[in-house]
Order: structure tokens, then sequence, then C-alpha cells
């Protein structure tokens, strides 16, 4: 018998480290963990990181520091890093911070049980390796316990494209597809346990060509289409998306497959084709605009999200100007935007860098075009009737809460489960969300 530990994992980043972490902590239950909620009651901490910007890189560090009393009042505790801080810094980490016994790079976290066991005292164990086997293959199966109505799940993994600004090729390697059986039979356990939508994740997920049971490789539409058969699953979504990879076949499962929701991320990154070139994001403004209404035509009411970068190296007004000028033609119903982080290791950072002072202005700017479309395309609900996952109870009494198909938070007064797929009539917009009642 293993004794029972606890362990506390604090996530950082993207969605794909949130999907990571649940399996991590369920290959750490083999080792006789369990989960709780804070890092003062855990025999382990784990922290799954990011380094996409470098603001995210340094709060690993100060996150770290926190920790230091906990050490030294139980010198038992384990602490470990994960994720693309730890694939990017390795052994540096442990330099910095000699407190951290283990470090995992995200390719080897089934490695993760046995590197724990061997973690600790005065014992470092480090592994970034970006090993052959598939890790999701060696993971434990998961356990039986009963899910909420949305999950995660990776399908496919690490990028090859090499934008000039990021750091995700290196620190997640290249691109790798998942079997389709594998993808169905962790899908179909999620459903029995009561998951209602699935989103797929993949770095550059519309680009997944994993084997199929025909020996073949399989578009991520002919995947889609295979998991709407799945009885009990309502809704499916994928994130994120490249431009160049936005086949034919996709576009049309948008129009005819009723489970595939109406919202796309589909990053663009600028508007300016001279930044894009720079980039080396390999579409135009003009081949991303077109896509756009393809897919418009195929699906007239998706919402559209996207991710923009100011600031980039050589950016003039201009360039920024072309930027603003894109988001004003296509509308977004949401969007994320950056400033510029420069990232030792890639194309960019050795290039002329734009001031900080500018790339604050440019923010603000862009931010506030994308708060306007935000709230436009939210309030252009109200009147309409949509489809409502219900995930959790609200804040008020006799309230609940959940997502609706345009991915928009919607309340209403309903003595209702999570779990439960309804229709609403939207009566009012508010700041974030949406309140509506039961049709
Ligand atoms: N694979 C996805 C997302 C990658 S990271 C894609 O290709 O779209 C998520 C977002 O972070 C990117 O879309 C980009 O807008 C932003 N990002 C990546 N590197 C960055 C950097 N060095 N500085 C600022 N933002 C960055
Ligand atoms: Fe990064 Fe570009 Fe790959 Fe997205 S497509 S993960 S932005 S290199
Ligand atoms: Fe961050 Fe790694 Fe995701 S760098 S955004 S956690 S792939």
């Amino acid at each position: 018998m293993t004794q029972s530990r606890k362990l506390f994992i604090k996530t950082y980043g993207c969605q794909m480290n949130v999907y990571d972490s649940e399996r991590m902590a369920e290959a750490l239950g083999g080792n006789g963990y369990d989960e709780v909620g804070s890092p003062e009651e855990a025999d382990m901490i784990l922290l799954n990181t990011c380094h996409i910007r470098e603001r995210a890189a340094e709060k690993i560090y100060s996150e770290l520091g926190r920790y230091k009393e906990l050490k030294q009042a139980k010198p038992d505790l384990k602490i470990g890093v994960a994720g693309c801080v730890a694939q990017a810094e390795g052994a540096e980490i442990m330099r910095r911070q000699p407190m951290v016994d283990l470090v995992v790079g995200p390719q080897s976290y089934h490695r993760l049980p046995e590197m724990e066991a061997r973690a600790g005292g005065r014992e470092k164990v480090i592994d970034t390796d970006f090993p052959e086997e598939d890790k999701f293959a060696h993971l434990a199966a998961r356990p039986k316990a009963k899910r909420g109505p949305t999950a995660f799940l990776t399908v496919q993994e690490g990028c090859d494209k090499f934008c000039a600004f990021c750091v995700v090729p290196y620190t997640r390697g290249a691109e790798v597809s998942r079997p389709v059986e594998r993808i169905l039979t962790e899908a179909r356990d999620l459903v029995d346990r009561g998951v209602r939508e699935l989103t797929l994740l993949g770095q550059n997920v519309n680009a997944y060509h994993g084997q199929g049971p025909d020996g073949r490789d399989w578009t991520l539409a002919r995947l889609i289409r295979r998991l709407a058969e799945i009885d009990g699953l309502a809704r499916i979504r994928f994130t994120t998306s490249h431009p160049n990879d936005m086949s034919d076949d996709l576009i049309a499962a948008h129009g005819d497959c009723d489970k595939l929701m109406p919202y796309l991320h589909l990053p663009v990154q600028s508007g300016s084709d001279r930044i894009l070139k720079r980039m080396n994001r390999s579409h135009t403004r003009d081949s991303y605009l077109r896509l756009i209404e393809r897919i418009r035509n195929a699906r007239p009411d998706i919402l559209l999200s996207g991710d923009f970068i100011v600031g980039f190296p050589e950016e003039t007004d201009n360039d920024f100007h072309d930027t603003l000028r894109l988001i004003e033609e296509v509308g977004y119903g949401q969007a994320y935007s950056f400033k510029y982080s420069t990232r030792p290791g890639t194309p960019a950072a050795e290039r002329a860098q734009v001031e900080e002072a500018v790339k604050d202005a440019r923010l603000q700017e862009l931010q506030a075009l994308i708060t306007r479309q935000q709230r436009a395309a939210q309030d252009a609900m109200v009147g309409r009737e949509v489809g409502v996952l219900v995930e959790r109870p609200g804040r008020m009494p006799g309230q609940v809460t959940g997502k609706s198909d345009h991915l928009h938070a919607v309340h209403m007064t309903a003595d209702l489960n999570p779990g439960a797929l309804v229709r609403v009539r939207i009566e009012s917009s508010g700041t974030n969300s949406l309140a509506g009642v039961l049709v």
C-alpha cells in the first residue's frame, strides 16, 4: 500500500497546461497523492508553467520564493516545476531556486511517478527529453470519478510553424497527432462520466492528422464527425487554429455538423503584410480576410475570436493602423491582445525593438476597439434564443450559469443541474455576461 499524501498543483498558461495538470494529478495518484487546494497542506507542490511571455516566466520564480518558508517548516515537502519554463530553462531553475527537487518537461509527464519516487532530500531529478513514445499512452487511465459537464482533450501537440516571436516550437517540440482510436476511447470515457462538451486541444489543432482505424491519416474534420456520433456528447469545440490549416472539410463541418459550435478562435496576430512576413506567419492580410469570408458563408452566425501582438519589432504606426483596420473589417466577438515580449532564442529577439511606451499606447487603443466589438456582439444576442449548457449554480440564490453556443456566459433563474442543455431567451446584456429566461 502506498501511503496517502497531498498534492497541490498550480497551473499557468494555456488550456493544454490545464489538461496536462489533470493528467499529471492522475499519474501521481498512483504514487498515493490526492489533490488539495492550498500549498500549505501539501506534501508536494507542482507548478505547471508557461514561457510564452517574459512576465509569465518570471512569475514562476516569485511563486517559488513564496514556498521557502513552507519548505523550511516541512523539509520533506517536494517541489516540482513542470511545463514550458521547465523545458526552456531546465537545470537553470534549480540553480536559481535550489529548493526545487524536480523539473519535468511537457513531453516527459509519463515518467513523473518514477521521478517523484526518486526526488527529495539531496536527490534532484530532471527530465526535459523529447522521447519517441506517446506520453499519453503511458499515463495511468483516468480514474472513474464523475466529471463536470465540460472537458478538454488534447488531440495534437507541438508546432512546426516557427513564428518569429514564439517559444512554443522549442518548448513543446514538433507537431504530433494522437491516433483516432485513443481519442475516441478517452472521449467515450469522459462522456460516460458526465461530460457533455469537449474542447479538442492542440497548438495547431486544425493541422491534426492522426492515424485513423483504417490506417490512414484523418483530418480534424473527420475526427469531429466521428466524435459527433457519440451519444450523450452534445457539443464539440476546438482550439487553437492556424489560418493556413483551415481546410475546406473543416469549414464545411462548421456548416453542417450540428454538434460543432459556432465559435472559432483564429489568430491573425497582425493586419500588416509587412509585419506578417517578418513574423513568418506565411499568410497575408488578404488571404486571412478571404478565409473569414468562406467560413462565414458556411456558418453565417459564427463568432470569431483572435490573438493580436502589438509592438512587434519594426512595427510602425502605419502597420499598427493596418491591424486596427483589419479588426474593424472582421468584427470579432472576442479577442486576446498582447504587447510583444522578447523571448530568448527566437529570431525576433535580435531585431530592432519598439519602445515600451509605444507598445503600451497601441495595446490600449487596440483593446478599446476589441472591447467595443465584444460588447456589440454580446448585445446583439438580446432577444435571441440560444442553447445553453448549464455549468454551475450562479452567484444569486436560485440562479444557474452556463455557456451559450457562442461561448457567452449566461445567467438565468432556474432549477437545473450542471450538464442540463436548455434553450434560453436572452433578455439583457451585462459587462461580461448575458441574462435570460428558459424557453
Ligand atoms: N498556437 C497558437 C497560440 C500560441 S500562444 C497559435 O498559433 O495561435 C498564444 C498567443 O500568445 C499567440 O497567438 C500570440 O498572440 C501570443 N504570443 C506568442 N508569443 C508571444 C510573444 N513573444 N510576445 C507576445 N505575445 C506572444
Ligand atoms: Fe507559436 Fe506560431 Fe506555432 Fe502558434 S503557430 S504555436 S504562434 S509558432
Ligand atoms: Fe505557455 Fe507552453 Fe501553453 S508556453 S501558452 S503553457 S504551450
